[in-house]
């Protein structure tokens, strides 16, 4: 049974924990895409926010303990959305450098959502006064933040080389 949501608190540790099973999902989500796309190019910032993932994952639950808490178990139903997206438009058949281009597209719009979850979650640290675990979800989005340009960068690059050819 999921917890009762009573207070902004209650909110704010259910939001953490879903952050905290999203990374988890996501290092698996990554290090697919690393196997499917194409180009040593495309696996390149695939493979840097991997790192940064797994980092996060551990930052994640040391804030549960700086807390005093424990993560509650979440379903992230985000996460099987966006494969059930994956998989219709590799069923439709792309062109391995398409289904390149989906996957940065793909990755990238994962990260815009983390970077929405996160400036929420940062703001509510802060109206917590817990200004530590704040700095520390802060630092998170900001790789967030980066992670989009770079994914987004590989994917003009790489289309621009797909147009060309
Ligand atoms: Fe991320």
């Amino acid at each position: 049974m999921p917890a009762q949501l009573n207070s902004p608190k209650d909110l704010f540790l259910f939001e953490l924990a879903y952050m905290h099973a999203f990374e988890q999902n996501n290092v698996q989500t990554l290090q697919q895409l690393i196997q499917e796309v194409a180009s040593e190019e495309a696996k390149a910032p695939l493979q840097h926010h991997l790192e940064e993932t797994r980092e996060q994952v551990q930052l994640l639950a040391q804030l549960f303990q700086t807390l005093g808490e424990q993560p509650q178990q979440v379903t992230v139903h985000a996460t099987q959305g966006l494969k059930q997206d994956h998989d219709a438009v590799a069923a439709m058949k792309p062109s391995p450098e398409v289904l390149t281009l989906f996957d940065l597209g793909a990755a990238a719009k994962v990260e815009h959502m983390e970077v929405a979850c996160y400036t929420s979650l940062v703001t509510k640290a802060q109206q917590m006064g817990q200004t530590e675990v704040a700095n520390v979800l802060q630092r998170i989005l900001k790789q967030e933040q980066d992670a989009v340009r770079e994914l987004e960068a590989a994917a003009v690059r790489l289309g621009q080389q797909v147009a060309t050819t």
